[in-house]
Formats: C-alpha cells, sequence, structure tokens
C-alpha cells in the first residue's frame, strides 16, 4: 500500500510516498482502508518533531480518519470488514491503509460522507469543548474569534452562532473573511488592514468581547486581551503565529477577566463522558444540517504534502481533506483477492466533472446518475435514532413492526433518506477549480414512498438552474429524486440548493 512518510523529520517537501507492506493487524486494532483524512494543524508540527507526540520514524501525519474496516483482530466485537468508520489516530492517516486501535474506532452515521466525516470532529471537538466546557459562552454574548478562517477558527464561528452569541470573525485576508461571514459571523476584521482594538471599540460599543477564541497567539494576543470586557474569557487554544505570547498579569488583574487554556486531546482522556456527550451532539447538528464544515480544499493523496505545506503558508481556507484513492461513496469494495491480498476495487466513475463555475451553465438540463444502489440496513435506522434521538417505534421495534406494519418490516426514517442526497450527490458531480461547494437546503421536499429496511436506493438528479449571486459565487439548483429499486414511486424529490464560491 501507498503512504506519504515522514523518514527525517522537516518540512512537507522531504515526505516521500511510497508503497510499503503492513502486517496483519493486530488482537484488538483493526486495519483500515482510508478513504479521507483531515488536515490539521499538528501534521505540520509532528513532522517537524515539533509535536507533544512523537512517533518513531518512520510514519505517516495525519491523524483524522474516515475509511472502511478491512480485517479486524480476533478480540474486536463491535467492528466488521466493510463498516464505514471514523478515528481520530494521532499519525498513520495520509495512507491507502491504517492499523490502528479499535478503542479509537467509531462507525460513521450513515448520513454522513467519508469527506464530512474526515472534516469534523478535530475542529468542532476542540471549538466545542472551549466555547461550551471552558467559557460557557451565554446567547447574546459577544465572541470574538482569531484566525477565524482556520479551520479551529471556522468551527467556533458556526458553534458560536448555534450558541446564540455576536461573532467578530478576524482573519488576515478579505477571502477568508468571506467564508466567515458564508459561516454567519456578524461582524468582520481584517487585521491585516484595520486596526483590531478601534474595531473591537467600535463593534462592541466600548464595553469589550465577552469571549476571545485565539488559536493564533502572537502579536493579536495583547491587543485582543486589552480589548476583552469585564469578567471576559479568553481561550488560549494554540499559537499558529508559531508565537507564544508574553501576557502582562496586570491586565488579567485590571480586566477582572480569565485566561482559560484550552487543551481538547487531553479533556477527551480525562473526561471521557462530558467529550463523548459534545461528539454526540457536534454529529446531531451535522446530520441535522445545522454544522456544515467548510471544506473547499481536497487533495489526493499524491499531493499530501502539499496540503501541510499550505497550511503552513496561511493559504488554506476552512477546513483540507486528502482523499486516499478514486472512490464514490458506495462504489469502492474492500475486496480479498486470489492472492490473499486485501484490496479496494474501484467501480466504473461514471462523475459529471464540470470545469469551474463559469462552465455549469452549459449543463443545465444534464441529468445527474442515477448513482450507485445504498441498502438502508436496520443499523442506520438505529444509529439516525439515536443521534437524533427519534426512535420511534415504526423505525425501530423491528419486532412490533412485524406484526403491525402492512410489510412487517420498519420504515427508515424520512429524514435519514433526504438526509442521504449529500452523500450520493458527491458521487455524481465533481466542479473544479471552486473554492467551495455547500449544499444548504433544500426545498419543495416531499417524502413520497416509505422505505421499508432492506431496501436498495439510489439518486438521480437534474441541474435545473444557477443564478449569479452579487458576491460571484451561482447559486445552484438540482432537482434530487431517490429511488427504491422495484418500486413505481419515488422515497424522496426535492430541490437541494447548492453554492458555489
Ligand atoms: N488546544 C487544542 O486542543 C487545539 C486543538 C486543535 C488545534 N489547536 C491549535 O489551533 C491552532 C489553529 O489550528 P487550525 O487547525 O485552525 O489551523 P489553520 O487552519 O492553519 O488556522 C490557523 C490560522 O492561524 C492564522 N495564522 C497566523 N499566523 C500563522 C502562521 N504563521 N502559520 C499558520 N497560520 C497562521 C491563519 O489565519 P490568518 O492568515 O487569517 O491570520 C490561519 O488561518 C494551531 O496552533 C493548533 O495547534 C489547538
Amino acid at each position: 500500500m501507498r503512504a506519504l512518510l515522514c523518514r527525517q523529520f522537516g518540512s512537507p517537501d522531504t515526505l516521500t510516498l511510497e508503497n510499503i507492506p503492513l502486517p496483519e493487524p493486530g488482537e484488538n486494532e483493526v486495519l483500515i482502508a482510508v478513504r479521507a483524512c483531515g488536515v490539521n494543524f499538528p501534521d505540520t508540527l509532528i513532522i517537524r518533531n515539533a509535536y507533544q507526540f512523537k512517533p518513531p520514524l518512520p510514519f505517516s501525519p495525519g491523524g483524522e480518519v474516515a475509511g472502511m474496516v478491512i480485517a479486524t483482530g480476533k478480540q474486536v466485537t463491535h467492528l466488521s470488514p466493510g463498516d464505514r468508520v471514523l478515528t481520530l489516530c494521532g499519525w498513520g492517516g495520509m495512507a491507502e491503509e491504517l492499523i490502528v486501535d479499535a478503542a479509537k474506532v467509531f462507525p460513521i452515521p450513515p448520513a454522513l460522507d467519508f469527506i464530512t466525516a474526515a472534516g469534523s470532529l478535530f475542529t468542532y471537538g476542540t471549538s466545542f469543548h472551549a466555547l461550551k466546557n471552558k467559557a460557557a459562552l451565554q446567547p447574546g454574548e459577544t465572541l470574538l474569534v482569531l484566525g477565524a478562517g482556520g479551520g479551529v477558527g471556522m468551527a467556533a464561528i458556526e458553534l458560536g452562532k448555534i450558541m446564540g452569541a455576536r461573532v467578530i470573525a478576524a482573519a488576515s485576508s478579505e477571502e477568508k473573511l468571506l467564508a466567515c461571514q458564508s459561516k454567519g459571523a456578524d461582524y468582520l476584521i481584517n487585521y491585516s488592514q484595520e486596526d483590531l482594538k478601534t474595531r473591537l471599540q467600535e463593534i462592541t460599543g466600548g464595553k469589550g468581547v465577552d469571549v476571545i477564541y485565539d488559536p493564533v497567539g502572537g502579536n493579536l494576543a495583547e491587543t485582543a486581551l486589552r480589548s476583552i470586557a469585564w469578567k471576559g474569557r479568553y481561550l488560549v487554544v494554540g499559537f499558529a503565529s508559531g508565537e507564544i505570547p508574553q501576557t502582562k498579569w496586570n491586565l488579567i488583574l485590571l480586566k477582572g477577566c480569565s485566561v482559560m487554556g484550552v487543551f481538547w486531546g487531553s479533556f477527551a482522556e480525562k473526561e471521557r463522558a462530558a467529550n463523548e456527550q459534545n461528539l454526540l451532539q457536534i454529529m446531531q447538528w451535522l446530520i441535522a444540517g445545522k454544522l456544515t464544515p467548510y471544506i473547499p480544499q481536497i487533495y489526493p493523496l499524491e499531493n499530501a504534502a502539499d496540503a501541510i505545506q499550505d497550511m503552513m503558508d496561511r493559504k488554506l481556507i476552512g477546513k483540507a481533506v486528502v482523499k486516499v484513492g478514486n472512490w464514490t461513496a458506495e462504489t469502492a469494495v474492500v475486496k480479498k483477492s486470489d492472492d490473499n491480498v486485501h484490496k479496494i476495487i474501484p467501480a466504473e466513475n461514471g462523475k459529471k466533472i464540470i470545469q469551474g463555475k463559469a462552465d455549469v451553465k452549459n449543463h443545465i438540463g444534464s441529468m445527474l446518475g442515477p448513482g450507485e444502489w445504498l441498502t438502508v440496513t436496520q443499523e442506520m435506522i438505529h444509529q439516525f435514532a439515536a443521534v437524533t434521538g427519534d426512535d420511534q417505534w415504526i423505525h425501530t421495534d423491528t419486532e412490533k413492526a412485524s406484526q403491525m406494519l402492512p410489510g412487517g418490516k420498519t420504515i427508515a426514517h424520512g429524514y435519514l433518506i433526504m438526509s442521504l442526497v449529500s452523500r450520493f450527490l458527491y458521487d455524481l458531480i465533481t466542479i473544479r477549480p471552486v473554492n467551495a461547494f455547500v449544499n444548504y437546503g433544500i426545498n419543495k421536499a416531499r417524502f413520497i414512498s416509505p422505505v421499508p429496511v432492506g431496501s436498495r436506493i439510489r439518486l438521480q438528479a437534474t441541474l435545473s438552474g444557477a443564478e449569479d449571486q452579487p458576491d460571484g459565487s451561482v447559486k445552484l439548483f438540482l432537482n434530487c429524486l431517490i429511488e427504491i429499486e422495484g418500486a413505481e414511486k419515488p422515497a424522496f424529490a426535492g430541490e437541494l440548493i447548492s453554492l458555489l464560491r
């Protein structure tokens, strides 16, 4: 299998893509076919031996992985080959395969695609812990996010809005600030052009900011601290600037504020139950579409080192993900071949490729799909019920369903079927190059036929329209239909609205 390897500590250009063998998984381990790997700031540190964890050489960077189980060790009971899973593994993810401790591996809810799954937990997990468990952010409070166009920053904006705060996004470029605005930021400050202190005074009417979320450090920190409100909370999240601020303690006294250290990794270890509660809430928001990670940059494994370099060069906006292999969600099959080696067999890739925003209009009226069939399992239904808290018997009680329902089978929740639209769609269309492709709404949703457990469903869509927006983005309209194998009527019809930037 191929892996991006760090053989000696250094910059991303010292990483090499190599073919290496992997052993069989140990008794409590899982072998995963990596489909997507989130790019995070620790990747820039770990390859330079500047991170708190120091894996033995050689190793692959990449600590946030979504993929499919290929094989499990003898003691592993909660996972089987073919399961879609997620792991926060620390390193090893920028590779085609990965062996990891089974205790660190979790099933991915059916409504989440691999890219979203690999681009969410690290950033949302950190920012939710900071805003909820540390700052106890309250509705109506002001939240200043520094480095707001980065991974954890963008997550803090979205979560701050959900928690009812007035969010001030501060970043170094207009492009980053536009992205912050699309995530709901109420006020924007370009700190490479504007005076941070003056703008904060204007925005807060001189009162100061209630909560400051700082993943950057450096010289912004003191200016921000001087702008904090009485009883404010200053969240020390990271030092992306490479500079640890030397704070004057008298400022903390004078402001009557609290400076709080945020270390999500330790929180997850020491306060397991609280962290799991946070992650469950994040999953629910992801499934409900309340959180939609901003992932405009997707790199193939061959260019994964560029992703790390781009992060170091402050070029990334929101989150970047490395896509491993040429898969389309349900078409990449894990099989054991004749030579007894596990391989990923990609099915035919019938994707429509659109060359950028300008090309979109040439495809209006085009059919997309139909895609691959996907079987709706009871496990998917249970997982959906668990994360949404909506466990009506008609969906989950198989015994009662066998006696009470006409077909004798439980029925998938209509919202579960609807939530699969985005996942199916990424298999049918690629638009490049665009900075962002954001699915954000469904119009005229109709749940037409029930989907009994065990049914196979697939998506077909028509690109029905495209509207230029004043900010240069393009709004896309897609008429989507989810059909059920062998059924006359579809399960779902609706108009998906997406935005291309
Ligand atoms: N405490 C925790 O538990 C925890 C968890 C996750 C991450 N973190 C830390 O949070 C920080 C941000 O992580 P992230 O994933 O959001 O990274 P990111 O996506 O690269 O965002 C970092 C932002 O910092 C700003 N920045 C300023 N100077 C920079 C420099 N010299 N190099 C790179 N960026 C610079 C950039 O915004 P502008 O260009 O707009 O200034 C950039 O968008 C990192 O230090 C990371 O280690 C901490």
